[in-house]
């Protein structure tokens, strides 16, 4: 039976003045599908600065949908009101990795989220050795098929914007991810784009922009364009281990 993973990624609730609209438009499209998906995957940058109120508007939108869902941090938002807004935990310092078990695969979610320094944002991504040694111990204790999430891409994109703020130091993680062959695929946000590529030879996954999209650099687009529609991924894992990822763009209205 192929499992359907319904991948949304930035929603910035509190960020631009139509983010929970979108937000609400991908949760009205995801009702929509008979069947239902199997999972709901959010990657991060949930909220735009990291408010309990920012989280408990995304938690009226986010608990609309009955399934399954993993939601993990991105550099956007910030670990405690975030684990309280929408994990219903008090969490201790450090960071928060969550596994999605099913039958027959799960998810696990790292967070390469880095805290605010002198109260200044921290854009790009890096990963504890806790972390990386979580993950090897989580992959080496189960073979079903993996799908490994977190926000920062692992790799470069092409885009000016993003090149400064990926994840740092990736190889650590690509040795992790090339010594256990059931990881399917690395499924990231950030990017704010659908796109593909590769990472430790497997796919590595943008799952779109729900509040907006950075284009190419050549294209006659703002930097961030706000305008662009809503995208989100349909990631299908076949029997056969085969993964299939299918973007979708809502139709949304205005003007570059
Ligand atoms: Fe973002
Ligand atoms: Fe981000």
């Amino acid at each position: 039976m192929t499992i359907v993973v319904a991948h949304v990624s930035d929603t910035h609730f509190g960020g631009p003045p139509d983010a929970r609209r979108r937000a609400e438009a991908v949760l009205d499209h995801l009702l929509a599908l008979d069947p239902a998906p199997d999972v709901l995957l959010v990657s991060g940058d949930v909220a735009d600065h990291g408010l309990p109120e920012e989280y408990a508007e995304a938690r009226a939108v986010l608990d609309r949908w009955p399934g399954p869902r993993l939601v993990g941090t991105g550099n956007h938002d910030v670990r405690e009101p975030f684990a309280r807004g929408l994990l219903d935990v008090e969490l201790a310092p450090g960071p928060l990795v969550q596994v999605l078990e099913a039958a027959d695969f799960r998810i696990l979610m790292l967070d390469s989220l880095v805290p605010a320094r002198d109260g200044t944002r921290i854009d790009h991504g890096e990963l504890s050795a806790d972390q990386l040694a979580w993950l090897d111990e989580q992959l080496g204790s189960d073979d079903r098929p993996v799908l490994l999430s977190l926000h920062h891409p692992p790799a470069d994109l092409g885009l000016g914007l993003m090149a400064p703020i990926l994840l740092k130091d990736p190889e650590p993680l690509e040795l992790v991810v090339m010594q256990h062959s059931h990881v399917v695929a690395t499924l990231v946000g950030h990017a704010h784009t659908a796109c593909a590529t590769t990472f430790a030879g497997r796919p590595l996954l943008v799952g779109g922009g729900c509040a907006s999209t950075v284009p190419l650099d050549a294209e006659p687009y703002p930097v961030v364009w706000e305008a662009g529609p809503p995208t989100l991924a349909f990631h299908l894992l076949h029997d056969d281990g085969r993964l299939t990822t299918h973007w979708r763009a809502l139709p949304w209205g205005g003007e570059a």
